[in-house]
């Protein structure tokens, strides 16, 4: 393997650049070359490539997003747009792959290979942190910190008015930002696709802390659960209890922006030496990961099909913390 492709895909997450940053370093410490491909599979097909030097990295650490840009491309979903994109790699002698993305990119990743045969190894980079095959993800550390930054103040004012507070935080169809975002934020209610939490429990505990004196309230909900919007659920929640005073908040797309963390800037740094050293140990169709503080590589197949369940001691924590 001489020369590498890297991209990223999907919706950004910070510690993207710090992953870029290493998979450029580290190819350019083994004497490979390495090109940048813009705004993921959609610059593949269109042939958005360009060589990156060590320096093109410089300065980039610290920064939030993705230097390379960031897309969810349907042309790629057909045959065509694949071949374009292997036509493309050709042009530039682009034999080994680096993906930074969920598991879109990696089933996009995993079906190009098998028609192309072109080796990839993928970096997990999502907030959500719902990938298989790795204890964090790159991104949802930073993700995580800057939604309590805002929870933290909402609370305050909250509490100054004796309010409710549904906040709806991001992760697709997993809990995995709302979960602690509830136990750090002192929430005393959490919503999570992966467990059910009806209506009903939500009035009773608001009821309960009432009768105990609570002023203030924090539900945090994850934007896939299954109660439905959080404006549809405090509505309901609102003809329950009608003398509640409540506010929705969606913290959206603040919680992919932003410097990375210390842990996102480490885990990018480690993870993306890794699908590079992984591609030279003659890998493919994996993504590197990290579980219990070990580097692991796991098949693209597993990421995109098997579950990372979320611990439900977590769910009880909330619970007992909220007494
Ligand atoms: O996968 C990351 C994520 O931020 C999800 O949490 C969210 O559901 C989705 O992307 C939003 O996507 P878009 O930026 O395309 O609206």
């Amino acid at each position: 393997m001489k020369k590498i492709g890297i991209f990223t895909s999907g919706g950004d997450a910070p510690g993207m650049n710090a992953c870029i940053r290493a998979v450029v370093r580290t190819a350019v410490y083994h004497g490979l070359e390495v090109y940048g491909i813009k705004r993921g599979y959609n610059g593949m097909v269109k042939g958005e490539i360009s060589k990156l030097e060590s320096f093109s990295v410089s300065n980039t650490i610290q920064k939030g997003g993705t230097i390379l840009h960031s897309a969810r491309s349907k042309e790629f979903m057909t045959a065509e747009g694949r071949q374009r994109a292997y036509e493309q790699l050709k042009k530039y002698e682009i034999d080994g792959l680096v993906a930074i993305g969920g598991d879109g990119t990696f089933a996009g990743a995993n079906i190009f290979h098998e028609e192309y045969g072109i080796p990839i190894v993928g970096a997990p980079g999502t907030i959500d942190n719902d990938l298989y095959g790795t204890d964090y993800t790159i991104g949802y550390d930073t993700a995580v910190n800057t939604a309590l930054d805002a929870i933290d103040k909402i609370r305050d004012t909250a509490d100054s008015h004796d309010r409710v507070f549904f906040i709806e935080v991001m992760g697709r169809d997993s809990g995995y930002i709302a979960i602690p975002c509830a136990i750090g934020g002192g929430a005393e209610i959490v919503m999570i696709p992966e467990s059910e939490t009806t209506i009903e429990k939500v009035v009773d505990t608001l009821r309960t802390g009432w009768s105990r004196s609570k002023t203030s309230f924090i539900v945090i909900v994850a934007e896939g659960d299954v109660a439905g919007h959080v404006t549809e659920i405090a509505g309901k929640v609102q003809s329950a209890l009608p003398h509640m005073d409540a506010r929705c908040t969606i913290l959206g797309h603040v919680q992919r922006g932003g410097a990375p963390t210390a842990a996102d800037r480490m885990l990018g740094s480690q993870l993306g030496i890794a699908c590079v050293e992984g591609l030279l140990e003659g890998r493919t169709n994996e993504m590197a990961g990290i579980a219990n503080r070990e580097l692991v590589y796991t098949p693209f197949i597993d990421t995109i099909t098997k579950i990372k369940p979320i611990n439900p001691y977590y769910i009880r924590m909330v619970d007992i913390l909220s007494v």
